[in-house]
């Protein structure tokens, strides 16, 4: 098996790109993506295929976990082994709705930024605190707010799929938060690699997210990184297990806006 190496992005020492099939084109920083602007006849396509690139990372990123870490309790070892059953049915439903679409893949640009920087971090509760509690509840985020909007833009299908996955996203979280919290009761000190892991990918984000006013290889004038901040899913980064505390945190982040019919408390 090819050993995946690293690379330096200034100071931050990231982990190389997976293998990818031939017809993708990976790269780096955000701004040589393709996000258009929603009104873009291309939009919707492209919001698929991304996604789908996405989920492709995240089976890499829960695979190499198994792979890298084979002493990890065995029910850890578990959910993550059904993560990737998930991540590879959404893969799928995420393709199929593509090909519906009329598109292909590969025809838009893709990142794996979640692996460049979830893969360089050599422990496993660092890796679940970037890739599932950031990462993954990030994604409830954002697609608890595009599925309901797709769907009054009158695509109810691709809605439809986003739906079924985001339901699947809540327990991949919520394993997160529950590991973490066990590892950091055992010992107080897996606290320190937590917190190393989210300021790494602070760092990295500085590194490699586009700046205001930046345009990005679609012609979209990219926002700057606050307001690109999604509105915040408080139900089901409850049904997740956040604290109240940590959803406060992260409400304040986003300049208190969230989605949801409950109002956080
Ligand atoms: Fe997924
Ligand atoms: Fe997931």
């Amino acid at each position: 098996m090819k050993e995946i190496g690293h690379y330096q992005v200034g100071a931050l020492r990231l982990r190389e790109n997976p293998a990818r099939d031939s017809c993708f084109r990976l790269v780096q920083n955000d701004s040589e993506m393709h996000e258009y602007e929603r009104s873009h006849p291309l939009a919707r396509r492209e919001t698929v295929h991304r996604h789908m690139s996405n989920e492709i990372t995240s089976l890499d990123i829960a695979a190499q976990c198994l792979a890298e870490f084979p002493d990890a309790p065995w029910e850890l070892r578990l959910e993550l082994a059904r993560q990737c059953w998930d991540e590879s049915r959404h893969v799928s439903a995420l393709f199929r709705r593509l090909a519906e679409l009329g598109g292909a893949k590969g025809e838009f640009p893709i990142s794996a930024f979640e692996w460049n920087v979830t893969c360089a971090l050599d422990d496993l509760p660092g890796r679940l605190a970037t890739q599932n509690r950031t990462f993954e509840a990030g994604a409830m985020d954002v697609v608890g707010q595009l599925a309901p909007a797709v769907e009054a833009a009158g695509d109810p299908e691709t809605a439809a799929v986003l739906q079924g996955i985001l339901a699947d996203e809540v327990h991949h979280v919520r394993f997160a938060n529950r590991w973490i919290k066990a590892f950091v009761e055992q010992d107080r000190r897996v606290l320190l690699k937590v917190a190393f892991a989210v300021r790494f990918l602070e760092r990295a984000n500085a590194a490699l997210q586009s700046q205001p006013g930046e345009t990005n290889a679609a012609g979209r004038a990219m926002d700057a990184p606050s307001e690109r901040v999604p509105a915040v899913n408080v139900d089901d980064r409850r049904l997740a297990e956040f604290s109240d505390d940590e959803i406060a945190e992260v409400l304040r982040q986003a300049g208190f806006r969230f989605i949801g019919l409950q109002a956080p408390e």
